[in-house]
C-alpha cells in the first residue's frame, strides 16, 4: 500500500484533486476537514468538540485530529492505498502518522505539495464560499486565520518531509486536469 500526502495551503485544490486521484490510483481518501464537517452535521461528540475551533479558523487540538485519523485508517484497509488531504497539519500530527504507520507495517510513501499564491487562494476560498456552506470560507478575518495557522503550525512540514526526501511540490495554478497530470507525475513513480 502506498500512503500520499496532498500538501498545501487552504484552497489549493487538494479536496478537487483528490476526487480524481483516488479514482485513478485506488486509493482511500480521507480528508480531515471532510470527516470535521461530516461530524458537525451530525452533532456527534466529536463534531462538538471541533466545532468551536473550525468556525474561528483555528486548527483542532492535535490529540482529537489524530485519534480521528487513525480510526479512518483503520476503517478502509481495502484499496492500493490512503491519500490524505489536510493531514497532517503539525509536526506533531505527522510525527504521530509516522508511529501509527509503522505499527500497520505502512510509512508515507510521498508528500506532493500544490503551489499557489495566497492572493490568487484568498479569492477562490471567498468563491467557494459562496456555495460551500462553510463559515470559514466566508468570512476574511477568519480565512486570515487559518493563513496565519498554516504559516505558523503547517508549513514547518515542508522541512520535515524534504528532510526525509519525501517533499515533491507542483505549480497548483491551471486547469484541473493539467493539475492533475502534474500530481499523477509524482504519484506514478510508487
Ligand atoms: O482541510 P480543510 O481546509 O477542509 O479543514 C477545515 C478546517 O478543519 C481547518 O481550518 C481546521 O479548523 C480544521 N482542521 C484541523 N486539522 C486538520 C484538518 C482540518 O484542525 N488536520
Ligand atoms: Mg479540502
Amino acid at each position: 500500500m502506498i500512503a500520499i500526502v496532498l500538501f498545501g495551503k487552504p484552497g489549493a485544490g487538494k479536496g478537487t484533486q483528490a476526487e480524481f486521484l483516488k479514482e485513478k490510483y485506488n486509493l482511500t481518501h480521507i480528508s480531515t476537514g471532510d470527516v470535521f464537517r461530516f461530524n458537525i452535521k451530525n452533532e456527534t461528540e466529536l463534531g462538538k468538540k471541533a466545532q468551536e475551533f473550525i468556525n474561528k479558523g483555528e486548527l483542532v487540538p492535535d490529540s482529537i485530529t489524530i485519534d480521528m485519523l487513525k480510526n479512518e485508517v483503520e476503517k478502509n484497509m481495502d484499496k492500493a492505498g490512503f491519500l490524505f488531504d489536510g493531514f497532517p497539519r503539525t509536526i506533531a500530527q505527522a510525527e504521530a502518522l509516522d508511529t501509527f504507520l509503522q505499527s500497520i507495517n505502512l510509512k508515507v510513501t510521498a508528500t506532493v505539495a500544490l503551489e499557489a499564491d495566497d492572493e490568487v487562494l484568498v479569492q477562490r476560498i471567498l468563491e467557494r464560499g459562496k456555495t460551500s456552506g462553510r463559515a470559514d470560507d466566508q468570512d476574511e478575518t477568519k480565512i486570515r486565520t487559518r493563513y496565519e495557522e498554516y504559516n505558523e503550525k503547517t508549513a514547518p512540514l515542508i522541512e520535515y518531509y524534504k528532510n526525509q526526501d519525501k517533499y515533491y511540490a507542483v505549480n497548483g495554478i491551471g486547469s484541473i486536469a493539467e493539475i492533475t497530470e502534474r500530481l499523477s507525475e509524482v504519484i506514478s513513480r510508487f
